[in-house]
């Protein structure tokens, strides 16, 4: 992260802090904008908010680890997402998610290096009846083989 960008994660941070103060209670609205504004909450930014708010950096990260709308890491501009429950992997998900990871070229929770594409997994997409299914951004494609996953993914990618 160059200075410039720093110094300007570390305003944004201190704007939050005046506008939540610097209570405990304060740390996930703080870290729910930080996420809406960079799309994650980078190391800096954690270490920022710690600093702020006067607390240790890993009560920081913690918070960003329990809740699954918050992430450490940049995520790619499509989010695909396969259901990872026993239910789904008996209609043969895993091997659709298998085709897929081998298609990207990523394994679950990672970012394609062009920013395009993360794959994750979920405990459920709501598609446990018409699995599988595989969820991208907010469209389900459901009763899917491997091929027919890869040619959704190849479209986007
Ligand atoms: S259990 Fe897999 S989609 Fe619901």
């Amino acid at each position: 992260m160059f200075v410039h960008e720093k110094n300007a994660v570390s305003d944004f941070i201190g704007d939050l802090t005046r506008k939540y103060g610097r209570q405990r209670s304060s740390l996930l609205p703080i870290l729910q904008e930080i996420q809406h504004k960079y799309n994650y909450v980078s190391d800096f930014a954690q270490q920022e908010v710690a600093r702020n708010l006067d607390i240790h950096p890993v009560e920081v990260y913690s918070v960003i680890s329990f809740y699954a709308f918050l992430y450490d890491k940049p995520r790619g501009r499509n989010i695909v997402r396969f259901c990872k429950t026993i239910v789904c992997e008996l209609a043969g998900a895993r091997a659709v998610a298998e085709a897929v990871k081998r298609e990207l070229g990523i394994g679950f929770g990672e970012t394609t290096k062009d920013g395009k594409i993360t794959l994750e997994y979920a405990n459920c997409i709501g598609m446990c009846d018409k699995s599988p299914a595989m969820l991208v951004n907010e469209r389900v494609y459901s009763g899917l083989d491997p091929e027919q996953a890869c040619k959704i993914i190849r479209e986007i990618k």
